[in-house]
């Protein structure tokens, strides 16, 4: 087993079994700059530690630029015999080095501190890669409901007609949610800007390295203080996954409606042809399937998540190997979301929105009732009676087959002498968003100082 990183107290080499379950070239390999990056700053403070000597420093640094530059031209991959990306940068470095300084290196560090601290940097360089990609819906969000500053809507729970909305303000409640992922990506990063390196195996290092200026090297803040958790914990990751499945299942609500609205029973919008599909077999379909796969990938990266937390859940401290199978889902998860979010926020931000249709439909379904009892609370008349009253209104027009302002006065005053003639002051679309004022409400005035706030912090991630 030439070339392996341990051998010296086997007879053997490992079955042919073990060596392809045990391989992870095939997926660990991306991570194959970050490895050669901590191995030049590890290099430093082998030197600054006194083990390698200014021109042995000078030598290994020149071979791992080299091995960086072969393995960003693709001169260099990973062999068939490689076990992980470790080693077989390691069979790199010697090749280029020599055997005696390349076999200087592994000293003072592991496998283990090393991929724990590889993944961090990827998923940090890929937390960045997505919040921009969020930023960019959330744009496409605050683009559409600028350009629908009074457009209508049914506002809708149990997916009933409850109460008149702007459309904008429905807009920029997913971009609230969306908000906060980024949010939740940059507080992520402050847990996950603790360098590993320097754990070694799960004790420490005997050598005198200095594990903060590797971590400062690598663009870590600073280096953990407990090297049994840095190299066996991976709530970073799970976090990270987490993060990435609430993104997912953000990006699937806001689809799920898209899908719905797109329908010829709904027909609120229509989707711009490059951003929807045909049937092979019905010439007339125009399908939203940037919606549905947005749907359909939320799910993946749930079983992300849960993948990775079952493979954690028995763990006894430190290391296990079971940890190898931590990276799969992270890479899927930051993978799934780079391809999703382009397409999702280029559906939302070409959506075109009949909001003719939408504004006619927004008071139906008695969706001003809620106005009236409102309106009788502001006469002096309790709660719970106005809602009764109110109630006794949609019956009438509902036996009758009326919208609530299609009902006479008289009848209003059979029901309730409360009940007068300005009473149909809030019997419309724009008297009823119009009364919703206050700060959160879906008022133009409210939602036009909800956009600076939304803005404001938006400028502040
Ligand atoms: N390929 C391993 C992983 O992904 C690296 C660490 C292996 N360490 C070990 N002692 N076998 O977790």
């Amino acid at each position: 087993n030439e070339g392996a990183l341990w051998g010296g107290r086997f007879a053997g080499g490992p079955a042919d079994a073990l060596a392809a379950l045990s391989k992870s070239t095939h997926f660990d390999w991306r991570l194959a700059r970050y490895d050669v990056a901590g191995s030049r700053a590890h290099a430093r403070v082998l030197h600054t530690a006194g083990l390698l000597d200014d021109a042995e420093l000078q030598g290994m640094i020149a071979a791992l630029d080299q091995l960086d530059a072969d393995v960003v031209s693709g001169a260099y991959t990973a062999s068939e015999s490689d076990e992980d990306v470790h080693g077989s940068l390691e069979r790199g470095l010697i090749e280029r080095a020599g055997t005696a300084l390349g076999g200087k290196l592994r000293a003072g560090r592991s496998r283990n501190d090393q991929i724990a601290t590889l993944g961090r940097m990827f998923l940090r360089d890929h937390a960045r890669i997505i919040a921009r990609g969020v930023l960019d819906t959330i744009d496409a969000l605050i683009a559409q409901a600028e350009a629908h500053p009074n457009a209508a809507m049914p506002g809708r729970t149990h997916l009933q007609h409850a109460q008149p909305i702007l459309l904008s303000h429905h807009l920029l409640a997913h971009a609230w949610a969306m908000l906060r992922d980024v949010q939740r990506l940059a507080d992520w990063d402050k847990r996950a800007a603790v360098s590993p390196y320097g754990s070694g195996a799960l004790a420490g290092s005997s050598l005198g390295l200095d594990p903060n200026a590797v971590a400062a090297e690598l663009g870590f803040d600073s280096a953990v203080w407990n090297s049994i958790d840095g190299t066996a914990s991976r709530d970073v990751f799970a976090e990270f996954s987490w993060v990435a499945a609430m993104i997912g299942v953000d990006l699937s609500r806001v689809s799920e409606e898209v899908i719905l609205w797109a329908t010829k029973e709904f027909s609120f919008v229509t989707l711009d042809d490059a951003y929807s599909t045909g049937s092979s077999i019905m010439p007339q379909k125009k399908n939203p399937d940037v919606a549905e796969l947005a749907r359909g990938k939320a799910g993946r990266l749930i079983g992300d998540l849960t993948g990775l937390l079952a493979t954690l859940k028995g763990l006894p401290l430190a290391y296990n190997r079971d940890l190898q199978e931590d990276k799969e889902p992270v890479f899927d998860a930051a993978d799934t979301l780079e391809l999703l979010l382009p397409a999702v926020s280029g559906m939302m931000a070409t959506l075109v929105f009949n909001t003719e249709r939408m504004a006619e439909l927004a008071p139906l379904g008695f969706a001003l009732a809620t106005d009236i009892a409102e309106w009788l609370v502001r006469q002096g008349v309790p709660f719970r009676e106005a809602h009764e009253l109110s109630g006794a209104a949609v019956k009438l027009a509902e036996s009758k087959g009326v919208e609530l302002w299609d009902l006479t006065d008289a009848e209003y005053a059979g029901i309730s002498e409360h009940l007068t003639p300005e009473v149909r002051s809030v019997l419309s679309t724009e008297g009823s968003l119009n009364s919703r004022s206050a700060q959160g409400g879906t008022a133009p005035s409210a939602v036009a100082a909800q956009l600076d706030a939304l803005k404001e912090q938006l400028d502040a991630v």
